[in-house]
């Protein structure tokens, strides 16, 4: 179909059905140029939160349709595709966090947003990769913390609030993937560019220290990837190399055209974020397809850490 008629369909359905479009930072250039917000895990959970449309559409991934949903449990919340998973919500499922609880008993449970609702639901606070270090400061310091299910951003925030953790063996296939091998590469071709890195990377701590120790390390920042974007049209520097999903390129060269922007690898690509095309953005809205629903028992325990990551910004 047509991109213009696509276009023309959408605002047409949008309308009708008082529908607000969200779109994460990841999606494809024609999704994110009709979204109504575009952000991260918690902007985007902030606008589901605010929102006064009837229907929202979230292109992003199933988890944050979730949280959505059980943010603004009146609205109808659809997802255009539910193929649109995450390999880092799937590191952990609810048996195992039993488990692991039982075996810590009393505990504090800290998970990143990037969870199913049932983990959610038997959690004690929920973070994203923007207030993460926040959260963890505020839990006092005699509790004990099990931070799920993302290895490198756990260790990134126990290096950065020097409060000890266990932390759960999950990670992102996308992010795992940038370390450090890729880096030194890239420095020596990109010798003036800052880097952008987002802390769920194979080399997030590596990086932290890098950018503590080395002479041109304050070049290093690490982001959530609304942090990168608002970092990158607010510095100076005129190139960026950036370690995250190549989605947000887009954007980037959209708020700051002046500028440049390298991926630090053009295979990090997260196929689930892909799934969304403005085809089946269209379908979801002519046929209110997804819906996605949490159960209300899982929805009202899964609330609390949520409305604790909302307040907490
Ligand atoms: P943020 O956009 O919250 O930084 O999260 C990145 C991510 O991997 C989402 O799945
Ligand atoms: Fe999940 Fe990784 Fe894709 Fe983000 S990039 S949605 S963490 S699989």
């Amino acid at each position: 179909m047509e991109k213009d008629f696509l276009y023309k369909e959408i605002i047409k359905l949008k309308d009708e059905k008082n529908a607000v479009i969200l779109a994460h930072n990841y999606q494809v250039p024609e999704v994110q140029d009709i979204a109504d917000f575009l952000g991260d895990s918690l902007g985007l959970s902030i606008e589901a939160g605010k929102t006064s449309a009837d229907v929202i559409v979230f292109c992003g991934v199933h988890f944050m349709a979730e949280t959505a949903s059980i943010i603004s449990p009146k609205k109808k919340v659809l997802i255009p595709d539910l193929e649109a998973g995450c390999s880092l919500a799937s590191s952990i499922n609810i048996k195992q966090l039993k488990e692991w609880k039982v075996k810590h008993p009393g505990a504090i449970v800290v998970s990143y947003v990037n969870t199913t609702a049932d983990v959610k639901a038997e959690s004690d606070y929920c973070v994203t990769s923007s207030n993460a270090v926040k959260v963890v400061n505020s839990i006092p310091a005699d509790k004990e913390i099990l931070f799920l299910p993302d290895k490198y951003l756990g260790n990134y925030i126990e290096m950065v609030t020097g409060r000890k953790m266990i932390i759960w063996d999950g990670a992102c296939h996308v992010h795992e993937k940038i370390g450090n091998v890729v880096f030194k590469d890239i420095q020596v071709k990109y010798p003036d560019a800052e880097f952008l890195i987002h802390p769920e990377c194979g080399c997030s701590t590596s990086c932290l220290v890098r950018s503590q120790t080395e002479p041109h390390g304050d070049r290093m920042k690490i982001f959530s990837t609304e942090g990168m974007l608002r970092y990158a049209k607010s510095s100076e520097s005129k190139s960026f190399v950036v370690a995250t999903e190549i989605g947000i390129l887009h954007r980037m060269k959209k708020i700051a055209p002046e500028k440049s922007f390298y991926p630090v690898s053009e295979k990090s690509v997260c196929e689930y974020m892909k799934t969304i095309t403005l085809e089946k953005l269209y379908y979801s809205l002519l046929y209110d397809q997804f819906e996605v629903k949490v159960p209300e028992e899982i929805a009202i325990r899964a609330s609390t850490p949520i409305q604790r990551m909302l307040e907490i910004v």
